[in-house]
């Protein structure tokens, strides 16, 4: 079994190499050697490397950079994602597309499902889905994954992110009214490797279970951490940002885990999870 990885550099592509590549031959390209959105790149990548299956987690994943880079997003996110799913049929290979929690407006009051209609808000959110739409086109082979407030080793995620600003402020005020799914990397990719043994091609939703605000999710990172810092929750509006963020994102993992006979950790667990592989040399 060989696998080929786009964006493989990324939070998720390092771990994805990790679970990948320790069950079969993983082979990983990135940015600078390959920029998915030139036409002829992927396509060389696939030629080169015969894979029998292809992941692309190459995005362009700046959120509030979007708004002003539109072009760009929507050259990874859209071109790129179709120009992948094209080399993955030129090689008879299925594709994995990784979607985003965003491509939902935020407006629900229960977990989304895979099949509920989406209303993405913001250049990031809608580039993202016009990417599903266009690997699902290219390749009828094709697995796309929503996921959510991913962290990884070495990201510049929501978990550095708190414990840099901890470091740097006596008092830190957390939104408290924007839900969602927190995700640990390496949980997706073995759920990933779980999916793609089988052939129910589709969409799905892949997130550790439970759900918390950004307070509650910062809180905890403080507590696992043992970092000790004042905190206030207050609301997203006194925060504004150049995209919008849907203020319920929560997913439901139930089909992918059903699908693929995995089964999602709750977040706190697998949080506690990252604290130990980062406290790794
Ligand atoms: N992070 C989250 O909270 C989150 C939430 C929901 C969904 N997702 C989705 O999950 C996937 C993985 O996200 P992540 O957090 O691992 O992102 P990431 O750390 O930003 O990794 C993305 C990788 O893609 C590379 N890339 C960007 N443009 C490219 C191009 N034109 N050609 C080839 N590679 C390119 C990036 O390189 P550079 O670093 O050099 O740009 C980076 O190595 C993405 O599809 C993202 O939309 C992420």
């Amino acid at each position: 079994m060989k696998t080929l990885i786009f964006g493989a550099k990324g939070q998720l592509g390092r771990d994805l190499m990790e679970v990948f590549g320790a069950g079969g031959e993983c082979l990983g390209v990135d940015l600078p050697e390959v920029d998915i959105a030139l036409p002829g790149a992927a396509l060389e990548a696939a030629e080169s490397a015969a894979p029998d299956l292809v992941i692309n987690a190459a995005a362009y994943t700046n959120v509030d950079g979007a708004e002003e880079d539109a072009d760009n997003a929507w050259r990874v996110n859209e071109t790129g994602a179709r120009l992948v799913a094209e080399a993955a049929v030129a090689v008879d290979a299925p594709v994995v597309y990784i979607s985003t929690d965003y491509v939902f407006d935020g407006a629900g009051s229960r977990p989304y499902e895979p099949d509920d209609p989406p209303n993405p808000k913001g250049v990031y959110a809608e580039s993202k889905l016009a990417g599903e739409r266009a690997t699902a086109a290219a390749n009828p082979r094709h697995f796309i994954v929503r996921t959510a407030w991913l962290y990884g080793p070495g990201g510049n995620n929501f978990v550095e992110k708190m414990l840099a600003l901890a470091a740097s402020r006596p008092e830190l005020r957390l939104v408290e009214d924007e839900i969602g799914s927190p995700t640990h990397t390496i949980d997706l990719a073995q759920a990933l490797r779980a999916l793609t043994a089988g052939a129910a091609y589709g969409t799905y939703h892949g997130v550790n279970r439970g759900q918390c605000s950004r307070y509650e999710f910062a809180q905890t990172i403080f507590a696992l951490a043992g970092v000790e810092v004042k905190t206030a929750p207050c609301k997203g509006a006194e925060f504004p940002t150049k995209a919008p963020r849907p203020a319920y994102s929560v997913l439901n993992p139930a089909r992918l885990e059903e699908t693929a006979g995995y089964a999602f950790r709750p977040w706190e667990d697998a949080l506690r999870h990252y604290f130990q592989r980062r406290a790794q040399p």
